[in-house]
């Protein structure tokens, strides 16, 4: 470590804002696999995106197929998995970027472990509350009938634990919340932990 000096940029995160005209912000969205958290994510983004606001987007399936392919589903994994995209978070943030990152994240610490690194007051944790019953009902992608069936292990929800955040910055019932005013709810409030600076 000793032997390792970072580069002090001349290009600060303050001058980066500026010219992007806002602060940046890391919207961390965590909730089961099938909860809904990329199409929130994704509709979020259009939203921000339509004024003007400086946007990256990560989520699990992505990031798995690349920078993590080489991590599974254990719970040593998963933090792993999640202690690189908080790092990837704060890099990004750092950059000037509104970080917007859905990932089942099951575990309080590993979120916590976020909210260390990016820095409190440059992170926001929204819960996607859906239901075991209604992810299952949905499964869009096919892998809680292989969980049920044995074929997928350490599957969130099945055999795997799912921590419910304890204090989220806000909670999306997608059972009785739909789409547009779920994303309204949540552009208002990001919105509002974006200092505008033009
Ligand atoms: S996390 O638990 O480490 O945060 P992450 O969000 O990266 O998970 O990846 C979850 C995605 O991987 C799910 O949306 C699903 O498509 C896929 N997946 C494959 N196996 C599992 C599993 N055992 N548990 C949860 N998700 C899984």
């Amino acid at each position: 470590m000793s032997n390792l000096h970072p580069h002090n940029y001349h290009i600060t995160k303050i001058e980066k804002e500026k010219q992007f005209g806002h602060s940046s912000l890391v919207v961390w969205l965590t909730g089961l696999s099938g909860s809904g958290k990329s199409t929130i994510a994704d509709h979020l983004e259009q939203h921000l995106f339509k004024k003007g606001i400086h946007t990256a987007n990560l989520d699990g399936d992505l990031l798995r197929t690349g920078l993590n392919k080489d991590l599974g589903f254990s719970e040593e994994d998963r933090s792993e998995n999640i202690r690189r995209i908080a790092e990837i978070s704060k890099i990004l943030s750092n950059n000037g970027l509104v970080v917007i990152a859905a990932f089942v994240s099951p575990f309080s610490k590993d979120r916590n472990l976020v909210k260390k690194t990016v820095g409190e007051e440059n992170f926001i944790e929204i819960f996607v509350q859906t239901s075991i019953e209604e992810c299952e009902r949905r499964d869009v992608k096919g892998l809680y009938s292989k969980a049920r069936k044995g074929e997928l292990k350490n599957f969130t929800g099945i055999d795997s634990p799912y921590e419910n955040p304890i204090n989220p910055d806000l909670i999306i019932d997608t059972e009785k919340t739909s789409i547009e005013d779920s994303v309204q709810l949540l552009c208002t409030l990001v919105l509002s932990k974006i200092q505008f600076k033009k």
